[in-house]
């Protein structure tokens, strides 16, 4: 091992050279992260020196305050024994065991506290996903940066987040926590959540430490079971799943975790391919590695070693620096220290970037919650506002027939039904463990307030619970079914169809509770659970107009919906403040522009379903793949809907040859046709028509979302960075950057129908 994972942080040219050689300098220049602050590295190897081993393997140590070794972890904390916690959330108690570790141990190391910030700490914010549908990178690092500010108030250091996973598989549950499926629009919100996470210098009070997970490929799970196994080829892997891990890399994140699952059959937290070969050689990674909860202790389960002492050895070997809960690294390093299995190299490396984050982060100038700050901050007015806006910008309209929304005018009445329209926990998500359900506005609430004059008569017609508790049920409890009898589940139902009739309008709030989404939430359908569909087709016969407002992590098979309902808004889990941004997008205050970051199946069976697949033998028109089923989506990636309408013309591509290593600039102009003020997103998709390797028929390679005023016209301009006409082909085994023709699109979803070419030379 050489001690040189203290990381020069020189560029990577090795793996960016064509078999012709051509090596795009911007390339090189943007593969490597931030290079480390010497003086954290004076600091740490000075305090490596005085360290024993049983205070170095401390160090890569963390504890669950929820787990069994959390009551007592005191004692260990003052011999030195324990390098993080998890799980702990009062900043009085925080700062007791600060003062622990700083006045009672022995070098007297700052605790380094982890939690899963992941879309707001007490403040919920929108779940990633929604994130993503912003198609705004600001969105996302604005969220982090408040996310960091409230959560650091309670003296949390370091977020576990953000979550680049790729997901092209709905029945995913986590599929909510990430960006969806686009690699480049992954990478751009993994490296915007660092940014908001990590602030402008990392020893600033306000900020967290962004460790970014799961390396690698854990969205790529065989059926969309969570934890099953992975297979990817090397080409899915350096072109699509395992570029937003480097994006979020190069953005400085300070730690990475490692993943559950067996990538191509190697479990990734004993996977010295990815944690070593790829995150250390190749990307030059100059943070610390944490397992996933338990993972080390599980590569025994896997069947990959044979027991506790074997784990420990090769997850160490393999590059991970920290442990979560398991502790296996506490009882098993010393002796495979001793015996010569670990090299003390190996832990040293360990350790100092562990420290290097602690001192870049100030803890051990100063580790204390501040409890002024923590008490203006905490739910702020600006926090509050903040998530407001966040969700009024990352919610997507998908139908809007006869322009039903936004309201004309306050109706007289209105019906808002559905188990989710009055759910408070349903309204934050899953990942919402330091929300307090209290604090969260629901859409009734929300509705209630914006449309003061309008009788508003709400109830949840049906319930909807998941069939199998959920991993989060003692820290998150769901509420427990009301309805226990077919009569009084057929009474409300009726009830609730009653106040359709007699209402104006209705909003139908649909979608799924809060723990059918997330970790160990995977399904089998896409259908709305429980009886949500029966209601929503009983509502519609009434033939009162229907505006059906989604609350989920996840495309859901909303089929029918898209033919029958006339408006249908998709929230996502909005956070805290999702009833308000609601009604601010119902009456109006608010115009969505959010766009589709996954692409909509019609049929759970279509699954996996991406828009950047290749060309086939069959081509796609005539539709012909599936004799049963279209096999074009319900709606595509980058699809979404506005009050404003948006005309798209003049597309100029300014280079019709271009050189490798230039950039090329395109321009489109964006109208608005309406008469309301108005977002769109210009996205721009290339093809490389012929090369080493087939190319997917699509890609995303650049962006923006603009303001567009009413009645009036911007040009938007686009720049196809050279970097990304590099790809890594398997039939070359290198990256490759090949001269020829290339298509590009430019339009407002995959879509794109402004088309021109250009041809890439020497
Ligand atoms: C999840 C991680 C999370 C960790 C700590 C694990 O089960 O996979 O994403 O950060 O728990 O809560």
């Amino acid at each position: 091992m050489s001690p040189l994972r203290t990381r020069i942080a020189s560029a990577v040219l090795l793996s960016l050279v064509s078999p012709l050689g051509y090596v795009s300098p911007v390339i090189a220049q943007q593969s490597a992260p931030p290079p480390i602050d010497p003086a954290a590295l004076r600091f740490s190897n000075d305090l490596l020196k005085r360290m024993t081993l049983e205070e170095k393997i401390g160090q890569m140590t963390q504890v669950a305050l929820n787990s069994p070794d959390g009551p007592g972890v005191e004692d260990r904390i003052r011999k030195g024994q324990v390098g993080s916690l998890l799980f702990i959330k009062d900043p009085r108690e925080i700062n007791r065991m600060q003062h622990i570790a700083m006045d009672e141990s022995r070098l007297h190391i700052p605790l380094l506290i982890g939690f899963d910030v992941i879309h707001g700490y007490r403040t919920i914010y929108p779940v990633p996903l929604a994130m993503a549908a912003s198609w705004d990178p600001q969105v996302a690092e604005t969220a982090q940066r408040m996310a960091a500010r409230e959560a650091s108030s309670f003296g949390i250091r370091w977020a576990f987040a953000p979550m680049v996973d790729i997901a092209r598989d709905p029945r995913w549950g986590r599929i909510m926590e990430g960006a969806g499926e686009d690699p480049y629009l992954g990478a751009r919100m993994a490296e915007a959540q660092v940014r908001g996470f990590q602030g402008k210098q990392l020893s600033d009070p306000d900020t967290l430490l962004a460790c970014v997970k799961h390396f690698g490929g854990y969205g790529g799970a065989v059926g969309g079971r969570d934890y099953d196994s992975v297979n990817l080829s090397d080409d899915q892997l350096w072109n699509v799943y395992l570029k937003p891990y480097q994006a979020a890399v190069n953005a400085g994140a300070g730690s990475l975790m490692s993943a559950y699952m067996d990538l191509n059959s190697v479990p990734a937290t004993g996977n010295r391919w990815l944690l070593h070969d790829v995150l250390r050689d190749q990307w030059k990674f100059p943070g610390f590695v944490v397992s996933d909860w338990e993972s080390v202790k599980s590569l025994t389960t896997h069947g990959f070693s044979k027991d506790d002492h074997d784990a420990a050895v090769r997850a160490a070997n393999a590059g991970v620096d920290m442990e979560m809960t398991s502790h296996t690294f506490r009882e098993q390093l010393p002796a495979a220290v001793k015996n010569g299995e670990v090299s003390q190299a190996v832990i040293d490396d360990a350790v100092r970037e562990i420290l290097i984050a602690k001192y870049r982060l100030g803890l051990f100038k100063n580790p204390y919650a501040d409890l002024d700050r923590n008490a203006r901050e905490t739910l702020s007015a600006e926090q509050r506002a903040a998530s407001r806006k966040a969700a009024t910008r990352t919610a997507v309209l998908l139908r809007n027939e006869g322009n039903l929304l936004p309201f004309k005018q306050a109706p007289p009445t209105m019906a808002v039904i559905g188990p989710l329209a009055d759910s408070k926990p349903d309204t934050m998500g899953s990942w919402s463990l330091a929300g307090h359900p209290a604090d969260t506005v629901t859409v009734l609430e929300g509705l209630k307030q914006r449309f003061p004059s309008t009788k508003i008569q709400s109830t949840k017609g049906v319930e909807t619970y998941r069939e199998q508790p959920s991993i989060f049920d003692d820290q998150f409890p769901d509420p427990k079914p009301t309805l226990t009898t077919d009569a009084a589940k057929k009474a409300e139902f009726d009830h609730a169809l009653d106040m359709v009739r007699n209402s104006d309008v209705t909003v139908m709030v649909l979608g799924e509770a809060q723990p059918m989404s997330g970790e160990r939430a995977s399904r089998a359908s896409l259908s709305l659970p429980g009886k949500q569909q029966e209601l929503l087709e009983a509502a519609v016969a009434t033939g009162k107009p229907i505006i059906l407002m989604l609350l989920n992590g996840r495309p859901l098979d909303i089929t029918w919906a898209s033919q029958h309902v006339p408006a249908i808004l998709e929230m996502w889990y909005p956070g805290t403040e999702g009833g308000n941004a609601a009604a601010d997008l119902i009456s109006g205050d608010a115009n969505p522009g959010g766009k589709l970051p996954v692409t909509w199946p019609r049929n759970v069976g279509q699954i996996p379903l991406y828009y950047a697949d290749n060309l086939t033998q069959i081509a796609a028109e005539p539709d012909t793949r599936y004799w049963d089923e279209t096999s074009a989506p319900l709606y595509p990636f980058g699809f979404g809907l506005s009050y404003s309408n948006f005309a798209l013309s003049n597309l100029h591509v300014n280079e019709s040859t271009l050189h490798i290593g230039q950039p090329l600039h395109a321009s489109i102009d964006v109208e608005n046709t309406s008469t309301v003020p108005g977002d769109d997103t210009v996205q721009l998709y290339i093809h490389q028509r012929a090369g080493s390797a087939s190319r997917p028929v699509r890609e995303l390679k650049a962006f923006q979302r603009i303001t567009v005023p009413a009645n009036q016209k911007r040009t938007v301009d686009l720049v196809l960075q050279p970097n990304e006409l590099t790809y890594w082909s398997a039939s070359t085994h290198t990256w490759v950057t090949e001269p020829g023709v290339f298509d590009i699109w430019i339009g407002d979803s995959v879509k794109a129908n402004a088309h021109a070419t250009f041809t890439l030379t020497k």
